[in-house]
């Protein structure tokens, strides 16, 4: 009985003796908080303050050491990464950027912290909270008003593909992503770009068979980002490319990465993202909330029927077999988006048509001359909101599938299926002409 009183005042002692170890929070007050309406940054002050601003907020329980250094590095890191006091000082995009980021944390259950929601219960965010914080952040900002004609083309010869740098995590560049297939596309509204989610043969053919949680070693998904540039035929149709980003699955090789290699290559030079290898903090740290789904964020278009509580594909974007051909399966030309229906159009060529297009170099604005035996596809869904980012729209059911046959020179036939089941439409022969002039007029989207 001695010993277990003697023990218990020892560890009182031991306590107190710690709480001397009390390293401090350097506090100070806010140089630029972020530029958002009273009600949106009393929002953020409740929920994300305590660690992501220069205020000191700890709760009493906080104040104990060992909890005390728990919180404090937590407070540390979260600074690091997000600070609302000093936001304001960035450039508005950023401070948009930050905020739609913030908002798919929340939405996704990565933020506030669950183990610090679990002690702080006040600090979640309301569903209302979180509908206001939309509702400052929607409209999408609109786009510059229209320009002539496609992006201005690069004047200069396009990169020899063989000689870009390896990234700062020596992940090497995949020329080969060109040719892979097409798992979605996602309309952007936070940033104004246009990308497409492109995967290997392992990739693709496990996105077909349903077998993607985890996604099969092996796997490369490409995505390719453009801005979007607004048209006078009122579509926003890729602009200037922005970048290429990588994901490469080897669960055992990047164990440290969750599981994958990352790499993002900037501009038509494609030049390695970042300063050194820690880059890759920052892709992992946005994937994070999606860890359930092996990291990965797209909902790959595709029949497969998963038993999954989370939906992970998007099977209603998929078409149906009985369609004269499979375009799914071919490669894209390009893709547009159709603000006034919501509608995204995604041009895909078979082999011959392909052999014609030119994404690269100073010839690239103008629109491939396709030989006899090519059949395009251009494919148009109705838009939804992703499920997994604010801010972004996918694909949802398809609209219409329309091809055109080039049998010789100016002899193309032009086929239209629509309705729910993409049924044949016998009754456009007089709008033929004018459908299959805009489609093969439609130039690809540029690539480095
Ligand atoms: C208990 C501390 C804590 C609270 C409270 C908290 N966060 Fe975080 N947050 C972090 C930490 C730590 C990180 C770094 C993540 C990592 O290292 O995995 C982070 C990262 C982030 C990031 C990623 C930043 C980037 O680009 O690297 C965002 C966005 C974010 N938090 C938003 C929020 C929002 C919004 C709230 C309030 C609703 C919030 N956080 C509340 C600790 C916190
Ligand atoms: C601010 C959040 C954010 C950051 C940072 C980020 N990603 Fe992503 N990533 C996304 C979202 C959202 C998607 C879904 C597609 C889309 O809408 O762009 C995505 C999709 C991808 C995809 C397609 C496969 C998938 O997961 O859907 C690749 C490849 C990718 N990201 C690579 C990277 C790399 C490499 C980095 C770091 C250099 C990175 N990402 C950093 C948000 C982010």
């Amino acid at each position: 009985m001695k010993i277990l009183s003697r023990l218990i005042i020892a560890g009182f002692v031991f306590l107190l003796l710690l709480q001397c170890f009390r390293p401090s929070i350097p506090a100070r007050p806010a140089t630029a908080e972020v530029e958002a309406p009273p009600q949106v940054r009393q929002i953020l002050r409740n929920s994300c303050y305590s660690c992501h601003s220069d205020e000191r907020r700890l709760a009493w329980f906080d104040q104990v050491v060992p909890a005390y250094w728990l919180a404090r590095s937590d407070v540390l890191t979260a600074r690091q990464h997000l600070n609302f006091s000093t936001l304001g000082s960035k450039p508005p995009a950023i401070q948009r950027a930050t905020l739609f980021e913030a908002v798919n944390m929340i939405q996704l259950g990565a933020m506030p912290l669950p183990r610090f929601l679990a002690l702080h219960p006040n600090a979640k965010v309301s569903p209302e909270d979180l509908a206001t914080i939309k509702t400052y952040l929607a409209p999408w900002s609109p786009l510059p008003s229209p320009s002539p004609g496609a992006p201005a083309p690069s004047a200069s010869a396009p990169i020899a593909l063989d000689t870009v740098k390896p990234e700062w995590n020596s992940l090497a560049f995949d020329s080969s992503f060109e040719s892979w297939r097409l798992l979605s596309t996602t309309d952007r509204g936070d940033n104004n770009s246009l990308r497409l989610i492109l995967g290997n043969d392992i990739a693709t053919a496990a996105a077909r068979s349903g077998n993607i949680t985890p996604w099969p070693d092996g796997s490369r998904f490409a995505k390719i980002a453009w801005q979007q540039q607004q048209g006078l035929d009122g579509l926003i149709h890729p602009g200037n490319f922005i970048q290429v980003e990588l994901m490469v699955k080897d669960a055992a090789r990047y164990k440290s990465s969750e599981g994958w290699g990352w790499g993002r290559w900037r501009t038509l030079t494609l030049q390695p993202y970042g300063k050194d290898a820690s880059f890759v903090a920052e892709c992992t740290t946005c994937h994070m909330p999606v860890l359930g789904d092996d990291a990965v964020y797209t909902l790959p278009i595709t029949q497969a029927h998963i038993e999954r509580a989370e939906v992970v594909n998007n099977h209603a974007a998929a078409l149906p077999s009985t369609l004269p051909y499979q375009p799914l399966g071919w490669r894209v030309i390009t893709l547009y988006v159709d603000p006034k229906n919501h509608s995204t159009a995604i041009l895909y060529g078979n082999d011959t048509a392909m052999s014609a297009v030119q994404p690269r170099g100073p010839a690239s604005s103008a629109p491939p001359a396709y030989a006899a035996g090519s059949v395009l596809a251009l494919v148009t869904w109705s838009q939804r909101d992703d499920p997994h980012w604010f801010g972004a729209r996918i694909p949802d059911t398809p609209q219409s599938v329309e091809f055109v046959q080039i049998a010789a020179a100016q002899n193309s036939r032009y086929r239209r299926f629509t309705g729910s089941s993409l049924s044949e439409d016998p009754s456009t022969t007089t709008q033929s002409a004018q459908r299959i002039g805009f489609i093969l007029g439609l130039p690809p989207a540029s690539l480095p």
